[in-house]
């Protein structure tokens, strides 16, 4: 297969054509014959480290099928999926029955997580995740292992959206990472919600992520309990300090966290309701009006959420070139649109985004095959399992 199109390459937009073989890129030529024109700015296909799709055991809120869909629409073609399902993953045999549940259904390629416990199994090509305030003395593998850094007597509960910062403080992120330093190893910190904990992650050389509600939702907004997660949204102030450390490039990369629950359990008493939010196909397009708005530059935007997550953990995905798989996603520029749950392909159907803007991509390939187009689904279910070997 061979495209043209305005390709994103090295840092700079190319009119050029790409030659893609067994779903990897092969070639890039000024110009090849019998080539497919992909309309609009063609960006590589943005990976999320950080998603719970649910499945097994919680499918009600979402399934691989609806959060891979979803993904895909939102620019997103390779997506690692959370271990605190129902029940956890945390043996091999639990691992295998999920690969093998989910990848005849899988929308974009994927990782699976295992969840540290004391007798945490080492199985090739998993990636870990520890959650420190669940399990503190949880044994750790070789491997790539993301830290929840929050601590058991920072567990907190709350009343109100802003009780609630107070009841699970920034300052025990910290602490948890301030621990983590002592270990002597790399570890990759989650969804870190305050800037002194990007000082920590610098001390320790450890790679980190923030979601999209640490930058764009705060602690007094009217959310409610849709608006409660974990770590909790903090104060306007923090949030702004974040985005100024995600643009000077103190912070590695975007993931989600897409943690979807009900409309019925958000809607309970704020102390009721499940702490998660879901977005994983709503991010990359608000970066991509706020890089149209001159927030952020085109190239720091691919470096965070394309380039660098499958980087983390040694998968060959997000830049336009050679050996690397073919996954594109086209925008058109001028697109902008304003937010709509209705729009989104969440089961959950709510999103705190209702409302902001975004630039959706109009076509997606994964791995060279078109699955996207026109804004419509035109491939379904060719999502691969991918390690840090393929
Ligand atoms: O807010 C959160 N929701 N934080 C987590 O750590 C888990 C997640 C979920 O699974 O709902
Ligand atoms: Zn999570």
């Amino acid at each position: 297969m061979r495209y043209e199109g305005r390709f994103f390459i090295n840092g700079e937009i190319i009119d050029t054509c790409v030659e893609v073989e067994d779903g990897k890129i092969t070639r890039i030529k000024k110009s090849m014959s019998g080539c497919t024109r992909i309309p609009g700015t063609v960006l590589p296909g943005g990976t999320d480290l950080h998603v719970h799709f649910r499945e097994p055991g919680q499918e009600h809120k979402e399934d691989f099928y609806t959060g891979t869909m979803s993904a895909a629409f939102g620019g997103i073609t390779m997506v690692a999926d959370m271990p605190n399902n129902r029940p956890p993953i945390t043996t091999e045999e639990r691992f295998r029955e999920k690969l093998n549940e989910v990848q005849s259904r899988a929308n974009v390629d994927f990782s699976l997580y295992i969840m540290l416990t004391r007798s945490t199994p080492t199985v090739p090509g998993a990636l870990y995740k520890w959650y420190m305030y669940e399990a503190p003395d949880a044994k750790l593998v070789d491997g790539h292992i993301t830290v929840h850094a929050e601590l058991p007597e920072c567990a907190g509960n709350a009343d109100t959206l802003s009780g609630y910062d107070s009841a699970r403080p920034a300052r025990c992120e910290v602490r948890a990472v301030r621990k983590l330093l002592n270990m002597n190893r790399k570890f990759h910190i989650a969804h870190i919600s305050s800037p002194d904990t990007v000082d920590m992650c610098k001390i320790g050389r450890f790679t980190c992520e923030i979601t999209p509600h640490h930058l764009f939702l705060h602690k007094n907004m009217e959310l409610k309990g849709f608006g409660k997660v974990n770590p909790p949204l903090r104060a306007r102030w923090v949030a702004s300090r974040l985005w100024e450390e995600l643009v000077e490039g103190r912070i590695d990369i975007i993931a989600s966290d897409h943690a979807p629950h009900t409309i019925d359990e958000k809607e309970q008493e704020f102390r009721e309701a499940p702490p998660g939010i879901p977005e994983v196909e709503t991010y990359l397009p608000i970066f991509m009006y706020l890089m149209r708005q001159g927030k952020i530059s085109l190239t720091r935007l691919v470096k965070i959420i394309m380039e660098r997550p499958p980087e983390i953990i040694g998968v060959k995905k997000g830049k336009i070139a050679p050996g690397y798989d073919a996954d594109f996603v086209a925008f058109k520029l001028s697109d902008v649109k304003r937010i709509k749950p209705e729009k989104l392909h969440y089961k959950c159907q709510w999103t705190p985004y209702e409302g902001f803007f975004g630039i959706f991509p109009t076509h997606v390939y994964l791995r060279g095959e078109k699955i996207i187009e026109n804004g419509e689904m035109v491939g379904e279910k060719i999502g691969e399992f991918k390690t840090s070997r393929s």
